[in-house]
């Protein structure tokens, strides 16, 4: 479903656009900081490298992923769950770096979520034909705290659905730097990502990285 979505603009020209019952999309809001972020991206990647993981099902999801933070989202034949260790080297996930935990809060703060303060963040890479399924985000201890998602590179169609699987999704055009913002009545609503169609992005190249926020524990 398509439905006709409003769009403002925030006071400091962002514009706001609310897709769903506490939940909204801001573009273009990561403007001259993408450099500075591919940076930092490169640091993290380097010391906890992007894989794909298994679902508990045994199925090996085509997104590559890696986290920072204080917590890092992990899935394998044991479960979905939020770990302190980096499985794959047993280590510390890298720090989040402190640009990132601004974009974020001050992304939450736009649309009323005051005190953000994430403690994860989950890095998507989608290369060209990758898609994610229909999922909820809901192996956070307390679902209170909003979901921050952040764009970058190749654009993609994001699916936002309802609080059932087969209630009908709205499909947004999320474009490099854009923000989606979901919590409260909305925080479990079931959202995916549309096969990558190919391009080439001037600073990420043939993929689209995706940021998610969250307070974990
Ligand atoms: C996610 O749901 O974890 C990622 C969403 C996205 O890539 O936009
Ligand atoms: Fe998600």
């Amino acid at each position: 479903m398509n439905l006709d979505l409003f769009s403002t603009t925030t006071d400091d020209g962002v514009i706001k656009t609310q897709i769903a019952e506490q939940a909204w999309h801001l573009a273009d809001l990561v403007h001259a900081q993408d450099e500075q972020i591919k940076v930092l991206l490169r640091e993290i990647i380097q010391q906890a490298p992007l894989r794909q993981m298994v679902t508990p099902g045994g199925q090996l999801m085509s997104v590559s992923m890696t986290s920072c933070g204080d917590f890092g989202w992990v899935s394998d034949q044991a479960g979905y769950r939020y770990q302190s260790l980096d499985p794959r080297s047993n280590l510390p996930w890298p720090n989040m770096p402190a640009l990132f935990k601004t974009l974020a809060k001050e992304a939450a703060e736009k649309v009323g979520f005051e005190n953000f303060e994430p403690d994860s963040c989950l890095i998507n890479c989608y290369a060209i034909g990758t898609r994610l399924s229909l999922h909820q985000d809901k192996n956070e201890v307390d679902f209170s705290h909003p979901i921050v998602s952040v764009s970058l590179g190749l654009p993609a169609t994001f699916l936002f659905g309802g609080l059932q699987r087969n209630a009908p999704q709205t499909r947004l055009a999320l474009q490099h730097g854009d923000i989606v913002v979901w919590g409260g009545l909305s925080r479990l609503a079931y959202h995916g990502v549309l096969p990558l169609a190919a391009g080439e992005h001037g600073l990420f190249g043939q993929q689209r990285i995706n940021l998610t926020f969250r307070k974990s524990h």
